[in-house]
């Protein structure tokens, strides 16, 4: 049996009470996923290095950093140096994976590659030994809130395929909730964000706990 990781990305929280947002559900999450996004690899813009580094610092829970870059080779181990627990790369922004995933790694962090809902898994085929989460993003990166493709599925059972028995978690990023859950956890991810359905919640971290009851049974 897998373990089960809820990652709520504190995207869509409210970015102006963010301490008291990430308090909600710092009991219950797993780890913090935090997007980064350059408004160049996608056309959105959030924290710089500065900023994020900040949260990272203050953050109770361990940090899952989602870089959505168009420079992550020079950015990812900078993430990794100030305490994530977890950096992840775009397979299509970097100019030479392997070394960045190797660089993530010596600087303490676990190593992850994220591909675009149009990009082919095999692509990842050669870097199993450098990997330590695959992530398969169930939206176009940019915004929260969007809905779960669910065509994604077949990318992810290929990746369950491919991991067997390795020490490498599989996320899905983009409109998990209550209805999809159980959907990508039935193809094999046991790592899942999960923005709005979080922090629009009434209660943050029950719902934080109703996923992680639907990904478990
Ligand atoms: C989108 C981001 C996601 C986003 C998910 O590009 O990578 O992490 O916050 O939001 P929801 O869960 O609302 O789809
Ligand atoms: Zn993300």
């Amino acid at each position: 049996m897998q373990e089960i990781r809820i990652t709520p990305s504190i995207l869509n929280a409210d970015l102006d009470n963010l301490d008291s947002e990430i308090s909600k559900i710092a009991e219950v999450a797993d780890l913090l996923h935090l997007d980064i996004m350059d408004n160049k690899f996608v056309p959105n813009l959030t924290w710089n290095f500065e900023a994020a580094e900040k949260i990272i610092r203050n953050s109770s829970l361990p940090v899952d950093a989602h870089l959505m870059i168009s420079d992550p080779d020079i950015q990812a181990p900078k993430y990794a140096e100030v305490g994530c627990k977890s950096v992840t790369v775009h397979y299509e922004a970097t100019a030479n994976l392997k070394q960045t995933l190797q660089s993530i790694r010596r600087a303490g962090a676990r190593a992850a590659v994220g591909i675009k809902p149009k990009t082919d898994f095999s692509v990842l085929l050669e870097y199993r030994d450098l990997i330590d989460m695959i992530l398969v993003m169930t939206v176009e990166p940019g915004f929260g809130g969007q809905k779960f493709m669910a065509d994604m599925m077949d990318k992810v059972s290929k990746a369950r395929d491919f991991i067997g028995g390795a020490d490498i978690w599989l996320q899905v990023d983009g409109g998990i909730s209550e209805d999809t859950i159980e959907i990508a956890r039935e193809a094999g991810a046991d790592t899942f964000v999960a923005g709005s359905a979080v922090f629009k919640a009434p209660d943050p971290a029950a719902m934080v706990m109703k996923l992680k009851e639907l990904a478990t049974k």
